[in-house]
């Protein structure tokens, strides 16, 4: 229906002519000033922004103008020609810009005059919501939702290895063992599934979570005044009282997709923790020595009714996990996808020790079975002094 490509010096005319007509019919238009600033921006390959032609049919159609960030991808233009208007290829673009950003789990963000109602009702039937504003624009953004009402509904498994009986004795005995006599607070505490038993075996347990989802399939278990719990994220939020433990399983850590966010993730653990308190961390070993050259993925599990693929971006260090669950006829999957950083062990105890933590432990689980160079895993317990 429409195609992308890089724009050259010779779509200058074109890319001033759509964008006057779509952009800015007013008579102040400026077009050697436009025909200068664009020329810059096509010259400059190592700029931040990337300008594309968008071709319909094999003929230019529109302007299109990206800028892509380890941390975000923001739509910084679009226009189309008024004959190409209002055919959905719009609207198909930006699309294709959430898949992007979702599979790299960014924002996209993107600006709207606040002169112009239709292009913000577009915005927010696509699913951005404002969060900034200037002078003359609102500030707007989308970022895809993992941890949706639909996904808590169904993140309890009894089935699940994650939640049988035997693993959640052995997490709880250990934690419950390096809380001592204090209070646990659990980062990312979810629906519960380590928490609810942690409190069970008397430990007073509080947490964090991002997801209100998550924690309304957790208060069906348990209440407020039993297990209290602070929306919000786990890098920043900090919450009353003092700590001997702070906890953070699952390899929810790799959730934060920048190292600067895992290192606010240790200090905040820090700001939490009583002297001599503990932070522990679930992490799975990152499978680099299972890609060889021109591989971009590993297959995690491949069960008859489960599937999962790790496609791994070394550049920036960064792992997309697709879930694929089949139906019962095994016809049809539903795919779920998850974005994460990766950590080696060692960048890990350079985080902590940023944050003033000394490793005091690491285990290959949670039964203290010993951590090798074969370890798919590690339980790693940090300590302050
Ligand atoms: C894999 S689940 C783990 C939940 C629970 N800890 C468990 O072991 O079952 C990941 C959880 O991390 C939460 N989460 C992700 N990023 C977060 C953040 N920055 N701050 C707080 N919670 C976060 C998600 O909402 C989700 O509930």
């Amino acid at each position: 229906m429409y195609a992308i490509r890089p724009a050259t010096e010779a779509d200058v005319t074109f890319l001033v002519d759509v964008a006057a007509t779509a952009s800015h019919p007013d008579a102040d238009f400026d077009r050697d000033q436009y025909a200068a600033w664009t020329r810059r921006m096509i010259e400059d390959l190592a700029g931040p922004s990337t300008t594309s032609v968008i071709e319909v049919n094999g003929r230019p159609a529109g302007r299109l103008r990206v800028a892509r960030t380890a941390a975000s991808i923001e739509l910084c233009g679009i226009q189309l020609a008024p004959s190409i208007q209002n055919q959905g290829i719009g609207t198909a673009i930006i699309r294709a810009l959430q898949e992007e950003a979702a599979a790299r789990g960014v924002a996209l963000d993107l600006g709207v005059e606040r002169t112009n109602p239709n292009a913000r009702r577009l915005y927010e039937r696509l699913g951005f919501r404002k969060y900034a504003e200037d002078d003359r624009e609102d500030k707007l953004r989308w970022r895809h939702d993992i941890w949706t009402s639909d996904v808590a509904g169904r993140y309890d498994d009894p089935g699940d290895r994650m939640f049988s009986t035997a693993l959640l004795d052995a997490t709880t005995a250990r934690l419950a063992e390096l809380a001592g006599t204090g209070r646990a607070l659990e980062f990312a505490i979810g629906t519960g599934r380590v928490a609810v038993p942690l409190a069970e075996r008397g430990v007073p347990v509080s947490g964090i979570e991002l997801s209100p989802p998550m924690v309304e399939v957790l208060r069906t278990k348990t209440d407020e005044s039993t297990i209290p719990v602070t929306i919000g994220d786990m890098a920043a939020v900090r919450v009353p009282g003092e700590f001997s433990l702070v906890y953070l399983v699952y390899n929810t850590i790799s959730n934060l997709l920048t190292q600067e966010d895992q290192v606010a993730c240790f200090r905040n653990a820090a700001r939490h923790l009583s002297p001599g308190g503990r932070f522990v961390i679930e992490l799975w070993v990152p499978e680099l020595r299972r890609l060889p050259p021109g591989t971009p993925a590993t297959v995690g599990i491949a069960d008859p009714g489960y599937i999962l693929l790790d496609t791994y971006d070394v550049l920036h260090q960064h792992v997309t996990s697709y879930h694929f669950t089949f139906t019962e006829g095994g016809t049809e999957a539903r795919l779920e996808r998850s974005p994460h950083r990766y950590i080696w062990p060692a960048e890990l105890d350079l985080m902590a020790q940023l944050a003033g933590f000394t490793l005091e432990s690491r285990h290959a689980d949670w039964s203290g079975g010993e951590f090798t160079a074969d370890s798919p895993s590690h339980v790693s317990v940090y300590r302050l002094p």
